[in-house]
């Protein structure tokens, strides 16, 4: 038996939802596909908590936008792409408000905005702190209108089927039963997130794991700007749970262990009364990162049995405030950390958070490989360069979401795409349901998934974290080549086909040490300081070397191999980066 689609989607999050819904709207005759690790709703956008960036105020403007973008990207940004999205990202914001998303209002019943970190005007909708929740239900509460958008929820895709260089398919793996099947389709989405999980303490949830940027790149499609990783300036120390920046932006104020407002040492702003923006607490999150680390340095955070940490200071807001904008943050540290904003200070460390790079696409979400598409975490348009401003990951899913459904729509119905399943695509998947029979049945193995996770854990923090060098890149490389390595002598004891956990981490896992060899062959090429990729033996911007992207592909040896394509700048040439004054 086959599935066979016009175009698949692979993950059911914002960006995937977005897509199916631009394919059912805009061409009603394509059948389409989601095809989801979790059920939708579950997916990690549910997560996302300060909200989405988009001109409204009579006084904002899409350039301020574009060039806070571009500049807290340290001009990696191509600036193509992000003059279409500031002028797209209200448009969807909008749109969303007609399905149904609750926005947060003012008193007066306009769309109420917060200051969100690195953007100079207030433009970040927001639903309380639950952003995330209410976009991902409204898209889902939408996409199930359209009879056309069928659902594969707890299917695992395993591999892109390629023949004739196109994409004409996935494999996955039903969850539930354990049953491998081919499906078939003439253009493939890719809509999975990031990979935080690449790394020990991360906001991600258990489900970030590189998948479509593993499936991208063992397919032929480079990966595009994978050094940048962004780590947030307050996650809990611990579970690495997201403090949201809507914390600060309320007026939240971070301290070291003396007490001490410490940020204003950091080029960011001297403290100023009343509500922050522009400054301080408010800076990008690389900078906020970086200043961490000084702390760290200078002895001024606090030891934690997690490591050094230092405070997010609500007190002075108030239960009512918090109650009122920031409910989710006060009941994340009552369960998680068994304290109370209202009262105490919040431990609080930078923790990865999001990847900047991810699949190599044009502005309409399409790969150099023909048939395959992708949009929101898991692709590199790239609008976010070297250093994402928060709140612009929601409305870059909706916006590219869109394109990437609208321009795969129209590449299933064009004469291109592949018409009818070929030969060659059923044996590619009998290949795969082998392999994947094989990993699922073998009695033999020495290697432990969690020993094998917890050793790039501890190389991926040490060797490619906030602060790199040749040197700790070098050791990194030789150290994930090792744990790869030793990767095909994973040990599965669970042999059954129900719900077969164990299986799907084995999967997952080679999907993230992939995504960890791009991170640090890229990292190591990258002789530059530049957003969140500071290298301590390179540590200025080089523009004369590095205003381009790095793309990682996998090389014929199996190897990763890093070439470079020049940065689209239109109309903001490179600058310096101001913040606070
Ligand atoms: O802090 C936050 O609420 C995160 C927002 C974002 O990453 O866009």
């Amino acid at each position: 038996m086959t599935f066979d689609h016009d175009v698949v989607i692979v993950g059911g999050g914002g960006a995937g939802l977005r897509a199916a819904i631009a394919i059912a709207e805009t061409s009603p005759s394509l059948r389409v596909a989601i095809v989801s690790k979790v059920y939708p709703m579950r997916s990690h956008t549910v997560s996302a908590e300060g909200g989405a960036a988009g001109v409204i105020a009579s006084t904002d403007t899409y350039d301020e936008h574009a060039y806070d973008t571009i500049s807290g990207g340290d001009w990696l940004t191509d600036q193509d792409a992000v003059e279409l999205f500031v002028a797209e990202a209200p448009r969807e914001l909008l749109q969303l408000e007609h399905w149904g998303c609750p926005w947060s209002r003012k008193p007066d019943g306009h769309i109420a905005v917060r200051a969100f970190g690195g953007m100079k005007k207030m433009r970040t909708w927001f639903a309380a702190d639950k952003t995330g929740f209410h976009l991902l239900h409204t898209l889902f509460q939408t996409a199930l209108k359209y009879g056309a958008i069928a659902r594969y929820d707890e299917w695992f895709v395993s591999k892109l089927l390629v023949d004739e260089g196109r994409v004409q398919g996935v494999v996955a793996i039903e969850m539930a039963t354990g049953r491998i099947e081919v499906i078939t389709a003439k253009a493939v989405i890719l809509t999975t997130g990031g990979g935080g999980k690449v790394f020990p303490f991360t906001t991600n949830a258990n489900i970030k794991t590189g998948d479509g940027m593993a499936l991208a790149y063992r397919a032929g499609a480079p990966l595009k700007d994978m050094e940048f990783v962004q780590y947030h300036p307050t996650g809990l120390p611990f579970t690495g749970i997201l403090i949201t920046e809507a914390a600060r932006a309320e007026g939240g104020h971070l301290i070291n262990k003396d007490g001490y407002r410490y940020l204003q040492d950091y080029d960011l702003g001297k403290p100023t009364p009343g509500p922050v923006l522009r400054n301080m607490e408010l800076g990008p999150r690389d900078r906020l990162s970086q200043a961490f680390m000084h702390e760290v340095a200078k002895g001024r955070t606090t030891d934690s049995p997690y490591g050094p940490v230092v405070h997010l200071d609500l007190r002075h807001l108030g239960a009512k405030l918090i109650d009122a904008k920031l409910p989710f943050v006060r009941e994340l540290c009552q369960r998680y950390q068994n304290i109370d904003p209202v009262t105490e200070l919040i431990p609080v460390r930078p923790v990865v958070h999001y990847m900047m790079g991810g699949v190599h696409t044009d502005i309409d979400g399409a790969t150099p490989l023909a048939g395959l598409y992708a949009a929101g975490e898991v692709a590199c348009v790239s609008i976010n360069g070297a250093n994402r401003l928060g709140s612009n990951s929601l409305p870059e899913l909706l916006v590219f979401g869109a394109k990437a459904g609208m321009a795969a729509a129209e590449y299933a119905s064009g004469g291109s795409a592949a018409t009818a399943p070929a030969s060659a695509i059923q044996a590619q998947g009998e290949d795969e349901r082998t392999r994947l029979e094989q990993l699922l049945t073998k009695s033999t193995g020495t290697e432990r998934i969690a020993d094998l996770r917890d050793a790039m854990h501890v190389v991926m923090e040490q060797g490619a974290g906030i602060y790199r060098s040749a040197d700790t890149l070098a050791t990194a490389t030789d150290a994930i080549a090792e744990v790869r390595a030793r990767y095909p002598h994973v040990r599965i004891d669970d042999h059954s086909r129900t719900f077969n956990t164990e299986l799907i981490s084995a999967l997952e896992l080679g999907h993230l040490l992939e995504i960890a060899e791009t991170i640090v062959v890229s990292a190591s090429r990258r002789e530059e300081s530049r957003g969140a990729h500071q290298r301590t033996d390179f540590p200025n911007r080089d523009d004369d070397r590095y205003l381009a992207h790095s793309l990682a592909e996998r090389g014929p040896d199996g190897g990763c191999q890093v070439s470079y394509l020049p940065v689209k700048i239109t109309r903001w040439p490179p600058g310096e980066r101001v913040y606070g004054r």
